[in-house]
């Protein structure tokens, strides 16, 4: 970050000539980005994912999150409805749930006993009276004022999403027809939680969200997928988009795979020999969908992903923690109807991602490469997209393409008013 990009405001922000075609390195390192992304993203008119349905599967169960930096919490009533609210006490500010998971009956913070319903109400106070007819809250002092604050919330195909603003449209009005065909495609049935870690990454929560839609580097970076052949560019596939450029899903068919010439033109150094695995059984899988789609990552905004890599179904959930800081949360899934095989071969394939994942692996660093890279830029350094052409659009048939990113920033332009 230079310090004229510090000191400048966002009135000052010009995007450069080219459009979503050029990406200022600013928009990564800006603290006055940073603090508008939480008021028109994270607090604005889209759905954030929370946390999982069955992470909170009984009353009382409470999971603990992030929108943008906000710390939220979700919880589960003895009706069964869920609820969101800002893991903030309404008196001094102190978290209320410190756990990331548990289940109480009522959420009580331990600095002054402040306690609330698990709809975020504020139910009582500790020496709300005084003690001994001394001290005490002044006798106008309402609880019905006092309340968590909460977030609309939605549950969709097993994902608990809220939102700050009353303007978001419903979740698949939001997603769109072609997306949220696909999020039904691998959530649609009752789900089971295999496992779960996170890790930290040392960049803006932005690389990530450009590395989940940009499908020309994996084949180039991710040597596994192109010398076991799990997913490269020349098999078939291609980039769909919601209307609005925001989600994207990139995906391939591991069956209809021919070598082309290009691979050995631009000199893949991993599609120039051969190599056996120790343990092919990692990568034993079996054919899951009608329409053939072996590999499919599906990015939803802001913040997050779903996988679906032979058969290892994964959410992932991005979010900053500093404007150089991103937390990364790997959520492993399976269906409830899976028998003992499937669930082996999935956790099996897990391997290919995650922190140490033999793909993803690469996944953790290169954002970061970004990150150090760019340091000390002018405030007109610009990121170069145009693989795939200028515009924004489905591609059908290729995966040779930066569409989906500039997907991403032309819906980011947008919601930020940076347009
Ligand atoms: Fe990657």
């Amino acid at each position: 970050m230079t310090g004229t990009a510090a000191r400048r405001s966002n009135n000052s922000f010009q995007w450069p000539e080219g459009g979503v075609t050029r990406v200022p390195y600013r928009l990564y390192t800006d603290p006055e980005i940073y603090a508008l992304e939480h008021e028109k993203i994270f607090r604005g008119p889209v759905w954030n994912f929370l946390c999982l349905d069955i992470d909170i599967p009984i009353a009382g169960d409470f999971k603990t999150t992030f929108v943008g930096e906000i710390p939220v919490v979700v919880t589960r009533d003895q009706n069964g409805d869920v609820h969101a609210m800002v893991n903030r006490c309404a008196h001094k500010g102190a978290l209320v749930c410190l756990q990331e998971r548990g289940n109480r009956e009522h959420l009580t913070c331990v600095y002054h006993s402040w306690t609330y319903d698990l709809d975020g109400q504020l139910n009582g106070v500790a020496f709300r009276n005084g003690v001994r007819g001394k001290g005490g809250m002044p006798e106008d002092f309402d609880t019905k004022k006092h309340r968590l604050e909460p977030l609309r919330v939605e549950v969709y195909c097993g994902l608990v999403f809220g939102t700050f603003s009353d303007q978001t449209v419903p979740v698949p009005a939001f997603l769109g027809t072609d997306m949220e065909r696909h999020v039904r495609r691998n959530l649609g049935r009752p789900l089971k939680l295999l496992g779960y870690h996170s890790q930290i990454m040392k960049h803006n929560w932005k690389l990530y969200a450009e590395n989940v839609r940009d499908s020309y580097h994996a084949t180039l970076l991710h040597t596994f997928y192109t010398t076991f052949k799990v997913n490269r560019l020349d098999m078939d596939g291609g980039i769909a988009l919601s209307e609005d450029g925001l989600h994207g899903i990139s995906y391939a068919r591991r069956a209809k795979f021919e070598e082309s010439a290009e691979y050995a033109d631009s000199k893949v150094h991993a599609a120039q020999y051969d190599s056996k695995l120790d343990g092919p059984e990692m990568l034993d899988a079996w054919p899951e969908f009608e329409d053939g789609i072996t590999h499919s990552i599906q990015a939803l905004f802001p913040s997050l992903a779903i996988q679906l890599t032979l058969n290892s179904l994964a959410v992932r959930h991005f979010v900053p923690r500093g404007i150089d800081k991103t937390e990364l949360f790997w959520m492993y899934l399976g269906y409830e109807d899976d028998d003992e095989e499937q669930t082996r071969m999935r956790i099996n394939q897990s391997n290919l991602t995650g922190a140490g994942g033999l793909v993803s692996l690469e996944d953790g660093c290169i954002n970061e490469f970004v990150e150090r890279g760019t340091r000390g830029s002018t405030d007109d350094a610009v990121e170069f997209l145009e693989m795939g052409g200028r515009d924004v659009g489905p591609s059908e048939g290729s995966r040779a393409t930066e569409t989906s990113i500039r997907g991403f920033w032309q819906g980011y332009r947008e919601i930020m008013g940076l347009a």
